[in-house]
């Protein structure tokens, strides 16, 4: 089979595509053929091997696994000894977590992980994508910090990945949400639901003198010391992008005063519990109380260009690898099923994004 291989630490060149022996499921496992694997801002930093640290859990001197790739969505073709929940046949989605190896032809997941029957009307390259952003905001916003009806929202990095995902499912659980992003993004995030919007090249959302209960900074741009002064009594700052400074933060906000600094790594929950946040990202993907746009759609041999995108800083949503190299047929077919009415955004009319990589189904769902 085809993978991405990352043979060890380094630029977005040192990406290659290897043919490889398709794995082969073990007892209690799926293989499944992948039709979409998404590709993510951590994707990037493992490749990097950065922070430092991470290595010790990556691998000290190069990537342990050195197939990247988590979100994935594909097709069961073969059954591991004593797996009877699932048939051969079905479509499926799900995270391989610290397992990896997801932008590759075929990989194997334990029947009983991070893995769910994928539904029809979601397509394969948004079921991909739906545990990097999505089912992260959702932990951190509602397990660690517990956003509220009526509560206010700033999610910092509203354009990226976890920020698309944060706004909407901010709106979902009630609260007011504020979006930080560049102003060519403006419009984008107010389409996703944000009710006020703030332009970080302009202005300094922590120094204007409003205050915020939760301040989800997805992209880690911006430390709690120096936003602290912009969460209400009792307000709590949250971010999955981890720093000795954040670190340290936790430590003493855990101790002393109202307002607290939280950090979560989803990759590291229970299967059971990222599996019951997956099933309900996925429902809100099917009464479509939610949307996770993808801004470009790459050939596997195309990996790297996908890396550069994203070290570029201003990837838009959610990027996919085309594993099967026939997504587009799957998305007209679900756009013309559901959202054929839609219309594109300014942005796609002026051709701004790379719509020679943009299927029809992407179109009509309009980013
Ligand atoms: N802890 C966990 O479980 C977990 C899970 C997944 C990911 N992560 C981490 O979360 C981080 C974010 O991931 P992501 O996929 O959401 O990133 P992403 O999609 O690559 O974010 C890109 C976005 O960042 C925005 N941005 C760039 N500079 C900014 C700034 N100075 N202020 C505000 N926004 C800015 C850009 O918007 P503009 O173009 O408008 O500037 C762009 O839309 C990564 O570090 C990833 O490793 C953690």
């Amino acid at each position: 089979m085809r993978a991405a291989y990352s043979p060890r630490y380094g630029a977005a060149d040192t990406i290659e595509v290897r043919e490889l022996p398709r794995p082969v499921p073990a007892a209690g496992e799926l293989l499944v053929r992948v039709h979409a694997a998404a590709v993510s801002a951590a994707d990037t930093m493992i490749r990097r091997g950065t922070p430092l640290y991470g290595r010790f859990f990556l691998g000290l001197l190069r990537p342990r696994q050195a197939i990247p790739g988590t979100g994935f969505a594909g097709v069961v073709e073969a059954l591991g000894e004593g797996v009877t929940s699932i048939r051969t046949g079905t479509a499926v989605f799900g995270e391989t977590t610290l397992g990896f190896a997801a932008q590759a032809e075929y990989l194997t997941i334990p029947a009983d992980g991070v893995v769910l029957p994928k539904p029809d009307d979601v397509s394969f390259a948004e079921a991909a994508v739906a545990c990097d952003g999505a089912v992260t905001s959702l932990c951190l916003l509602e397990d660690n910090a517990g956003l509220c009806p009526g509560e206010r929202l700033l999610v910092n990095g509203a354009a990226g990945a976890q920020g698309v995902a944060a706004v909407q499912i901010g709106k979902r659980l009630g609260a007011h949400v504020t979006a930080v992003a560049s102003e060519g993004n403006h419009d984008f995030v107010t389409a996703l639901g944000a009710d006020a919007v703030i332009d970080y090249n302009a202005r300094d959302f922590a120094t204007g003198g409003e205050r915020w209960d939760v301040i989800h900074d997805t992209v880690g741009t911006r430390r709690f010391g120096d936003v602290r002064v912009a969460l209400a009594e009792g307000g709590r700052y949250v971010s999955g992008v981890l720093s000795l400074g954040l670190l340290s933060s936790m430590l003493w906000t855990g101790r002393v005063g109202s307002r607290r600094a939280l950090f979560s790594a989803t990759g590291l929950k229970p299967a059971p519990e990222l599996r019951e946040r997956l099933e309900r990202v996925a429902g809100m993907l099917v009464d479509g109380s939610l949307r996770l746009p993808i801004e470009r759609q790459y050939r596997l041999t195309d990996i790297a260009r996908a890396h550069r995108h994203i070290d570029g800083g201003h990837k838009r949503g959610n990027l996919v690898i085309d594993m099967i190299e026939a997504l587009d047929r799957e998305n007209q077919k679900i756009a013309t099923r559901s959202v054929a009415s839609e219309h594109l955004d300014a942005h796609e009319r002026a051709g701004e994004h790379d719509m020679a990589n943009k299927t029809p189904g992407q179109v009509a769902r309009r980013l």
